[in-house]
């Protein structure tokens, strides 16, 4: 686990705040207490200060103390909030009464605590469904400029060096978009090269996914990814990418100097760009089941602050690393 050592050290030098909605929750609070203890973030937590505590208690977590409690029912900044939220969605019909009651989801106010400069980052998802977490974001926190569309990355660390660059490779979008048009796939390439390359210190080399390798296969889903690539390339001239290419000719040597002799990623990709949801989602859990691989993420990709969702399988450590994570992207290391 060298590549999570390596991205907790980085949190550890430059402390971010980062908030964590669901405060009611276990494996959170487990996790914030493990946070705070590794020193990995300033954490704060969202949900009643007087159960939160008596849980902390209960599960014998002696660093809750530490972090900050904010109750979404009672706090100071709550007119402050839902006036922004107006000012940011008064155009899409929001009223200030509306946005009163938004505000006391815990999944908005961690969203709002982010925009008004109050929090760094935010995980959450160990209860709640991606679409929940990630709508408030959506909505409030918005996409960097130049991006459209925000995409999730999995660094699945695999137990050997056989495949990838030091046995990890990058796989997305596994977690956002159900159906990317061709535009929406050559940028969810682009960053997820750049997370490649900033989170897992990776050189990248980009495969594009598909059923067919240069043209074995005719269908309109293979256009798709073939006009993807072209996309790619040129929204990336130096970035090392190329497809359409089946997995086998994309990470395996062999197969890769056989269906594509030319190419400098076929048999060396480190990371892989599915052409859907339904194939990343489901590629990313059977290698992470199947061949037991440690899988780090989904690390959000195109926020313009980071918020990073869980999911509801989680483990406590998936939740410690997420924090790490957060922290690095809020430190601007992505
Ligand atoms: N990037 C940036 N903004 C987006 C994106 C995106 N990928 N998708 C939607 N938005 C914005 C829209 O532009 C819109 O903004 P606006 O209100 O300012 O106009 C807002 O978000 C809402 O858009 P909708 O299209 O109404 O989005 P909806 O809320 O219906 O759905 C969602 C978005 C929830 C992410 C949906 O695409 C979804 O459910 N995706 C699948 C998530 C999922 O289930 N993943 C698998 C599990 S994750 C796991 O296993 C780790």
């Amino acid at each position: 686990m060298d590549l999570i050592e390596s991205i907790k050290a980085n949190a550890r030098k430059d402390l971010k705040r980062i908030v964590l909605p669901e405060g009611y929750e276990e494996r959170t609070l487990k996790a914030a207490d493990i946070s705070i203890k590794e020193k990995i973030a300033e954490i704060i937590i969202l949900g009643s200060p007087a159960s939160i505590m008596a849980d902390a208690e209960k599960l014998g977590l002696d660093s809750i103390k530490d972090a900050t409690l904010v109750d979404p029912q009672n706090h100071d900044k709550k007119k402050e909030y839902a006036e922004l939220m107006v000012k940011l969605r008064g155009h899409k019909g929001l009223t200030y009464e509306d946005a009163i009651k938004q505000i006391e989801n815990p999944l908005y106010l961690g969203t709002l605590m982010i925009k008004n400069g109050d929090a760094d980052g935010e995980v959450a998802g160990a209860d709640n469904s991606t679409g929940d977490v990630l709508r408030p974001a959506f909505q409030f926190v918005k996409t960097k400029p130049g991006i459209s569309v925000v995409s999730g990355a999995f660094v699945m660390i695999l137990n050997d060096n056989e495949y990838g660059e030091n046995g990890m490779i990058v796989f997305a979008d596994c977690a956002v978009n159900p159906n990317p048009d061709e535009n929406e796939l050559a940028e969810i390439a682009v960053a997820t090269a750049h997370t490649a390359k900033v989170i897992a210190g990776m050189d990248p080399k980009v495969a594009m996914l598909s059923f067919s390798t240069r043209g074995s296969a005719t269908h309109e889903l293979v256009d798709k990814v073939v006009n993807a690539t072209a996309i790619a390339k040129h929204m990336a001239p130096d970035l090392k990418i190329d497809g359409e290419m089946q997995l086998d000719a994309a990470i395996v040597e062999s197969v890769g100097r056989k269906k594509c002799p030319d190419s400098e990623i076929a048999g060396k990709a480190n990371v892989l760009i599915f052409p859907d949801l339904q194939s990343g989602n489901i590629a990313y859990k059977l290698i992470q089941r199947i061949a037991h691989a440690e899988a780090l993420g989904p690390i959000l990709q195109g926020m313009a602050s980071p918020i990073n969702d869980l999911s509801r399988g989680c483990y406590v450590r998936d939740i410690v690393n997420m924090i790490a994570v957060t922290a690095n992207q809020a430190a601007g290391i992505s």
